[in-house]
């Protein structure tokens, strides 16, 4: 049984049927959204259906996605979502909040956040029967689609820039997807991606193209509401999820689901939706900032490979986001984004630089009053340090080499670590 309708763009408003290979508004190019049979699903589901399932990934919420349950038991395909939330007392109190959560998707298969959209996109790609998947990406999108893939033989292919860090490219080709390295950037390998699904009849994943991937990620924010949201002290206040924006298609599938869940009726008050973008790659903050929804590219520079893109795909979603929902957009540096790597890994937790970036726009919030402290934050933490270790490096200071005998060692003692330790 699917609850799946069809499309209607969120530009224009035209719907469309749900057919195979549709992916932006063939009228104006806008994204589309994809149409769920509320009633149908709310004749058959309550609440507690759902979280009373047995199954802690992301497909706990198949009766809310518009696919069919893509098989591929005891595969990673099976394991992606349900992260985990953390509450680290030390991080609460120096941002001085009542309540914080981090949701962790650098615990994903492929540790990353975008395990999500791949997982729903290659269940898609299996029931439309499509032969091979393709997909552009930073680095994370593509080996989240390769590690998904895998995991019931879809064939994929991946355009990433030759510049994408070594730890994901060397995940895509462990994976055993066919990986093309393009002497550009993310934005031409985006353009490659969409002529080669045109010329060889390939399935497109690309970010802010195909509906799919929102209806992956909004599975993030039903794991939200059922864990955070549900159990909140504060209900009356909203909570306030941070989130970083590249293309937007990540914040724009946390407003998809939240959005989804207040059609059903099983949540009242909607989250206000925070996105964060480095000050050297900022299309879609500066549309906030300006009160529009023109999204103007820029020539990014960020060291947050994974945030940096020049123009958005999922540009006015985003914006709508922070807007129809009372958040809002704020731009740090990229020094903040690296200081935030530091910050984070004194609690134990290990982000890459776009992971940081969602942190690092929470302290500049609390610092500027934005957020209050009894507002309820959520951060999330996008990807996995350890997929860019090079940045990682940046944040802290090298380890002395020593020779291995105890004189050098209490010498190293004395000087450099007695004064540091805590
Ligand atoms: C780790 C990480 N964080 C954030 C993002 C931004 O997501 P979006 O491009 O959907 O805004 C990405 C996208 O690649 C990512 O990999
Ligand atoms: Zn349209």
């Amino acid at each position: 049984m699917s609850n799946f309708l069809g499309f209607k763009c969120s530009i224009c408003g035209k719907e469309y049927a749900a057919v195979n290979h549709l992916y932006s508004c063939p009228k104006c190019n806008g994204n589309l959204d994809v149409i769920l049979d509320y009633s149908k699903i709310k004749s058959k589901y309550q609440v507690e259906d759902i979280i009373s399932r047995t199954d802690f990934s992301l497909w706990r919420y198949l009766p809310l996605l518009p696919v069919a349950d893509p098989g591929g038991e005891g595969t990673p395909l099976k394991n992606a979502g349900w992260t985990p939330l953390y509450t680290p007392p030390g991080l609460r109190e120096i941002l001085n909040l009542d309540e914080l959560w981090i949701k962790d998707e650098g615990r994903n298969p492929t540790a990353s956040f975008k395990d999500r959209a791949s997982a729903v996109v290659v269940a898609r790609a299996r029931e439309i029967k499509a032969e091979v998947v393709v997909t552009a990406s930073t680095g994370n999108a593509g080996a989240a689609l390769a590690g998904m893939a895998a995991a019931i033989g879809q064939p994929a292919v991946i355009l990433a820039p030759r510049t994408a860090p070594p730890a994901k490219i060397a995940q895509m080709l462990i994976y055993g997807a066919r990986v093309i390295l393009v002497d550009g950037n993310y934005d031409s390998a985006f353009d490659l991606s969409i002529e080669a699904s045109k010329h060889l009849g390939w399935y497109c994943r690309n970010t802010g193209y195909n509906p799919f991937t929102a209806e992956g990620k909004k599975t993030a924010a039903f794991e939200i509401w059922e864990s955070v949201m549900r159990e909140q002290k504060s209900a009356d206040r909203p909570l306030c999820v941070f989130v970083s924006v590249g293309d937007g298609n990540i914040i724009s599938g946390l407003h998809k689901g939240f959005k989804d869940l207040i059609e059903l009726g099983w949540m009242e008050v909607m989250p206000r939706l925070f996105g964060v973008q480095s000050e050297k790659s900022a299309a879609v903050a500066n549309a906030y900032f300006s009160g529009s929804e023109e999204i103007i590219p820029v020539n990014s520079t960020t060291i947050a490979d994974s945030i940096s893109v020049d123009l958005p795909r999922d540009g006015v979603r985003a914006v709508r986001a922070a807007v129809q929902t009372g958040g809002a957009y704020l731009t740090v540096k990229d020094s903040e984004i690296i200081e935030g790597i530091a910050d984070l890994g004194k609690y134990g937790i290990f982000a890459e630089p776009a992971g940081s970036t969602a942190f690092a726009g929470l302290q500049k919030a609390v610092n500027e009053g934005i957020i209050q402290q009894d507002d309820p934050v959520l951060v999330i933490n996008t990807g996995n340090g350890l997929k860019d270790i090079k940045t990682a490096m940046q944040a802290v200071k090298n380890a002395p080499v020593i020779e291995p005998d105890i004189k050098a060692l209490l010498d190293c003692y004395q000087s450099q670590l007695k004064g540091s330790m805590r």
